[in-house]
């Protein structure tokens, strides 16, 4: 009787808390919307309630910790040493088989998701291996300035909406768009190809295209024959973040290429950098391409793309910069959009002025994610915010609305001020918030925006922005004087939109 009570007692007790079989490596591929696969690794090795390992992506291999077995159930975390700063991911999952279902928790306004991983192998995970030493530099010595970038630049870049779609021929069109629907007469300079169009080096090491972009010359002269400018994109690291050439070991060279290609415009993405270099090099890795575009013997725009990493504000200029990424990449929402926009960017208006910009990412206007009222409050707070207005969407299809909210040159004045003074937050309450800019002509440019889920009365004061007495205010979006207003002007301003107005000396 004993032992059956105790047979009985244990078999729910199985029952209860099965354990899985959790020791083994199980792969997962995920498609990214740029068209490539990832793969992530997770060994895993159970020891009792133990559980060691470690997750690779692409990118990186990291070790586990605090990881647990309960069951089917696991748990662990990854701590990541993020240029300094300790960033700490919780994850949990269930194993069913050989399937094991893992919560990936989002970031940045990202939703989380479910990676479902199969087992490849039983073997325990070993321990991973000590990391290669990375390349330490000396510390940034100032690159002189190019002179560039008066303003903020304007223009397109064809990563938010074709990602590895674009090609010689998208490029083409773009330009021949922008030279005849208004965008080039409203100041849209630079056509900026971006990531994917790189192809394998040469024997003498010098980069070529991919079959994408059959002659990268021809495609400049062609894109300068309307007017216009061509920037391309490249990455200090080995690879570039989807994977194809980059200009590691090859900077020098790669100028003189872009140069001799007719190029206008840089991008420089950190991306695989990290896995190369040390941390605490990347503003020398930067002004090895700031010094390099120089020397180039043609005026190139230096963009720094590190999404805002060591504080890039204090040395972007003085890595040869023009502007600089402050935070991870914006995506076509309001969560994304807002938040980049309005809270990722306080504090950082002292860096920008003529020459050289923050970038709070390219603009998604026209994407299809946001309403009409979201994206005039994106181009109005990023013309606040001096930022540089590259459009992103497709351009040879926008829809009239689309192309006004684009080309509103009463908006656009304010975002190319030559004062170059990047709007700061004079006032916030709740979800209604103030934003204000001085500018050359003595007069201040304010956007009263309602981040709120109903329509909400914005006022902005007077004594908040520095004045007193009577001044004329403009709208800017209905190009409409609304006469004098004295000690402070308020507008009815719906849900997730803007009134911007300026109001004059
Ligand atoms: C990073 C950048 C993006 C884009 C992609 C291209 O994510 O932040 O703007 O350039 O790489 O791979």
């Amino acid at each position: 009787m004993k032992y059956l009570l105790l047979g009985i007692f244990g078999a729910v007790l199985a029952q209860t808390a099965p354990r899985a079989d959790v020791t083994g490596r199980w792969a997962a591929e995920t498609h990214l919307p740029n068209g490539t696969t990832r793969q992530t690794v997770i060994a895993l090795k159970a020891d009792g309630e133990k559980l060691t390992g470690y997750m690779s992506t692409r990118q990186e291999a990291d070790e586990i910790s605090e990881g647990k077995v309960n069951g089917s159930d696991i748990s662990f975390d990854i701590v990541r040493n993020d240029f300094g700063e300790e960033r700490r991911t919780h994850y949990t999952g269930t194993i069913s088989g050989d399937e094991l279902r893992l919560q990936m928790p989002g970031s940045g306004g990202r939703p989380g998701r479910e990676l479902v991983a199969k087992r490849v192998s039983s073997e325990a995970a070993q321990p991973l291996p000590a990391p290669p030493l990375k390349i330490t530099l000396p510390p940034l010595e100032d690159v002189p300035s190019n002179g560039l970038a008066r303003t903020p630049p304007m223009g397109w870049n064809s990563w938010n909406k074709f990602r590895n779609k674009v090609s010689d021929q998208v490029v083409r069109e773009i330009a021949d768009a922008m030279a005849s629907n208004g965008m080039k007469d409203a100041g849209y300079m630079y056509v900026n190809i971006d990531d994917t169009w790189e192809g394998t080096r040469d024997e003498q090491g010098n980069i070529r295209s991919n079959e994408k972009f059959p002659d990268m010359k021809a495609l400049a002269e062609y894109v300068h024959s309307k007017g216009l400018r061509l920037g391309i994109y490249s990455s200090p690291g080995p690879k570039t973040c989807a994977g194809y050439e980059g200009t590691f070991k090859h900077e020098e060279q790669d100028a003189k290429t872009f140069a001799a290609w007719g190029i206008d415009y840089l991008k420089y993405d950190w991306c695989s950098a990290r896995e190369v270099y040390d941390y605490h090099s990347l503003p020398a890795v930067y002004g090895i391409m700031g010094r390099a575009l120089l020397n180039s013997g043609r005026p190139i725009v230096f963009s720094l793309c590190e999404y805002g990493r060591l504080n890039v504000g204090n040395w972007g200029a003085r890595a040869g910069g023009n502007l600089w990424r402050t935070t991870g990449d914006i995506r076509d929402t309001w969560a994304s959009m807002s938040s980049i926009g309005f809270d990722q960017q306080i504090g950082l208006e002292k860096f920008a002025g003529p020459g050289h910009w923050n970038d709070p990412d390219m603009l998604e206007i026209g994407n299809g994610g946001m309403s009409d009222t979201e994206y005039r409050t994106h181009m109005s707070l990023w013309s606040l915010l001096a930022a540089p207005l590259l459009a992103g969407n497709d351009l040879r299809s926008m829809t009239p609305d689309i192309r006004e909210i684009l080309t509103n040159k009463e908006v656009i004045a304010i975002d190319q001020d030559s004062l170059g003074q990047e709007a700061t937050r004079v006032s916030k309450i709740g979800g209604v918030e103030v934003w204000a800019r001085s500018l050359a002509d003595g007069g201040h440019a304010v956007g009263l925006f309602n981040r709120g889920p109903e329509t909400a009365k914005v006022t902005a004061r007077w004594s908040d922005l520095g004045l007193s007495g009577s001044h004329k205010v403009r709208d800017l979006w209905a190009h409409a004087d609304r006469g004098e207003a004295t000690g402070e002007y308020s507008a009815e301003v719906p849900s997730h939109g803007v009134v911007l107005v300026k109001i004059a000396r």
